[in-house]
């Protein structure tokens, strides 16, 4: 049987030519049998002979680059999709939508499209005004009427395929209705969860000592890349079609023409839409929708305006990633008025104690509060808050719900202060106000519960180890038990000493031991997140990872090594510093390692495309793109930034007013290219967007 050493010998021996035939061929395959396996499940090979035929595609193009074929199953961009689901490639990409955060913006919007049409320009542009759905973006494909593709959004370029869970959703038809049903139709929209739907999720989930999800979008987004299709139908998602993939001109010549024929064939579609010329017409749509939208089953996070003649969003086109066509307006947080009843202490994972708002019931943007931040003791004196008082509440998308004002009362003044304790409200440790930030901090790191419970929580979290089984109840049995003192504690958990714990059957105890080996092997990137660096979240560990390459160079790196890494300014360089070599933080990396935990190295960067290993040398201005910015991204593709050019230089990417690298590359006879050019390297899309 073929393995990886064949194939690379295979890929070693190949001249350009031969190279290019054996792309083509491969591309062609792949797509091939990507298409027997998606559509209704009829692969004519097993799965490893697809990854062996995609490897080597893959090494194919990192070492020709030149071969890479539009239609290639390896253009990514990003981050690698994760393992067990098969990644999902947008023929056209998925963009993102410019925003809007007022009437003076919409209106700019609507000068600045009758602005760029010029004489082109109707006297009054007709948009249609649609709810900005907050769920998970995806795209369907149905050819000849059947559904044959679904996929994520992803980097925009490449996502994950979900037509298993999306198939299971009820309004999504499997089969369109009509006769006339084009060949191929790439339809994008919203999987979301109604509110109601998500709430007795997270009732039931909190119930069985599971996580609940932190709002309908995550949720959505949790669900359909379920592997078990089974588990995703049983949820009650549903699809709203928003906008289209690849055109086809059949379809309409304006937005909502083409909105009511997909509705024609059962594709379901916002029922809240509406045609609006002009843009005041645009903005009392705008308001209308914003005052309904605390009374709509499922959550919105704003409008979206799009230009409604198809010949018209075409000459207006793309700026970068965004349609000049279309924009977000959107709405400022929701607010609502409450009663305090109580002011609680919470205790977080590194030891903050932050003030909690208990209030009474209330829905704010269509979700029930009960619990509102009050960040630090600092923000009580500000508000000269008071058990009893009338306080307003805003929620803005997923953040956590805040008091923003106290509504003034007459008699509030005789009301109860709170008072910040002196001491820990978990372990009565004296508590520490920090000089440089108006933190208060419980500083028994090692032996206070709170922390201890929110550290345990935040290692199995999602985008940690994403240990599924660790739900917070199970967290507070284990620290009650006195099973767990430390987050090492778990791996050394035992078969019988879970089988004790109520509610927890042999099946769970087994499951949960599977998962922590499981997550042994986790990649550095998520262990480094699982540890709970003050300021290294997900996206800041991905980098610490890919920058570092091993846990060791990362705790041996100075605070000065720290801000090589993309992202990372003095301030955060130093806390991270400080953070990893505080001596609780060495014995929990000891800890964990004695328990097997691997830190494994991140894969290598991509070796995809043309960017990877590759060196390239930034010169002059660029018209978009900052330098930071153009130097991330080659990062990122796997390509290597490099200050002067030589003969090891790839291609010199040139801005205005480039100097002497310039020359330099002529001289040498380096491809230079413009930041259009460099973008269509970078996309993959093989010209300016
Ligand atoms: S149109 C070129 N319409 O918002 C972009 N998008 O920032 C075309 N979204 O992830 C998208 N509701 O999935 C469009 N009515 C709506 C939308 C909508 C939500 C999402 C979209 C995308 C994001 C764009």
């Amino acid at each position: 049987m073929t393995d990886h050493r064949e194939i690379q010998e295979r890929v070693a021996a190949l001249d350009l030519s031969g190279a290019r035939d054996r792309a083509g061929h491969l591309c062609a395959e792949l797509n091939r049998h990507s298409q027997l396996y998606h559509s209704l499940g009829t692969p004519e090979i097993d799965d490893r002979t697809y990854d062996l035929m995609y490897r080597e595609l893959e090494l194919l193009e990192a070492r020709f680059p030149s071969v890479l074929l539009p239609d290639s199953p390896t253009r990514k961009v990003g981050g690698p999709p994760i393992d067990a689901l098969r990644s999902f490639t947008h023929r056209v990409p998925m963009l993102s939508l410019g925003n809007a955060f007022s009437e003076a913006e919409i209106r700019e919007f609507d000068a600045r499209c009758l602005r760029f049409l010029g004489p082109r320009a109707p006297s009054a542009i007709a948009y249609v005004v649609e709810p900005k759905l907050d769920g998970l973006a995806v795209e369907l494909v149905y050819e000849r009427g059947q559904l044959t593709g679904a996929g994520t959004r992803g980097d925009g370029m490449v996502g994950e395929d979900i037509l298993h869970t999306v198939r299971t959703i009820r309004n999504v038809p499997r089969q369109l209705s009509g006769r006339d049903n084009p060949e191929r139709l790439s339809v994008r929209g919203e999987v979301l969860f109604t509110l109601a739907a998500f709430e007795a999720m997270n009732t039931e989930r909190v119930h069985r000592g599971d996580r609940p999800f932190e709002n309908p979008r995550n949720s959505a987004a949790g669900t359909v890349r379920q592997l078990d299709p089974k588990a995703a139908a049983e949820r009650g998602l549903f699809f709203t079609a928003h906008s289209f993939g690849e055109e086809d001109a059949s379809l309409g010549d304006t937005h909502s023409d083409r909105l009511a024929t997909l509705a024609g064939w059962g594709l379901p579609v916002n029922d809240r839409n509406r045609l609006a010329i002009g843009p005041e017409a645009v903005w009392d749509a705008i308001q209308l929708l914003g005052d309904a939208r605390h009374i709509l089953p499922y959550e919105i996070d704003g409008a979206v305006v799009k230009v409604d003649a198809v010949s018209l969003q075409k000459a207006l086109g793309f700026v970068t990633r965004s349609p000049r066509w279309a924009v977000a307006y959107k709405y400022p947080p929701a607010q609502r008025a409450t009663r305090l009843e109580n002011v609680g202490f919470q205790v977080g994972r590194t030891g903050a104690v932050t003030p909690v708002a208990h209030l009474a019931p209330v829905r704010v943007g269509g979700v029930t509060v009960t619990r509102a931040t009050l960040h630090n003791a600092d923000m009580l004196t500000t508000l000269d808050l008071r058990v009893g008082d009338l306080v307003l509440i805003e929620r803005a998308g997923d953040v956590i719900p805040r008091v923003v004002a106290v509504v003034p009362e007459d008699g509030r003044e005789s009301r109860p202060q709170p008072q910040f304790p002196e001491t820990c409200p978990q372990c009565g440790a004296q508590l520490v106000r920090l000089a440089d930030a108006a933190v208060t901090q419980c500083p028994n790191t090692l032996g206070c519960p709170a922390q201890l419970r929110a550290a345990l929580r935040h290692f199995g979290s999602r985008g940690a180890m994403d240990i599924e089984g660790l739900g917070e109840k199970l967290v507070d049995q284990l620290i009650e038990a006195g099973l767990v003192r430390s987050v090492a504690d778990l791996y050394h958990l035992t078969a019988a000493q879970l089988g004790e714990l109520e509610r927890m059957g042999a099946r769970s105890a087994a499951s949960l031991l599977a998962q922590l080996e499981q997550s042994k092997d986790k990649p550095l990137d998520k262990a480094l997140t699982a540890l709970g660096i003050p300021d290294v979240g997900e996206a800041t560990a991905r980098d610490l990872a890919r920058h570092f390459g091993s846990l060791h160079a990362f705790l041996a790196a100075t605070p000065e090594a720290l801000t090589r890494v993309p992202g990372i300014g003095d301030k955060v360089a130093s806390r991270v510093h400080s953070a990893v070599h505080a001596p609780g933080f060495e014995a929990l990396v000891a800890g964990l390692q004695s328990a097997g935990l691997r830190f494994t190295p991140p894969a290598a960067p991509p070796v995809t495309g043309a960017i990877a290993g590759r060196t390239f040398v930034l010169t002059g201005t660029l018209p978009t793109l900052g330098r930071d910015d153009a130097k991330a991204r080659i990062l990122a593709a796997g390509g290597k930034v490099s200050g002067s050019v030589s003969t090891k230089t790839h291609y010199v990417v040139a801005g205005t007013e480039a100097g002497s690298k310039l020359d330099k590359a002529t001289e040498l006879g380096i491809p230079v290219l413009s930041e259009p050019e460099f973008l269509a390297l970078l996309d993959g899309v093989g010209g300016a967007p």
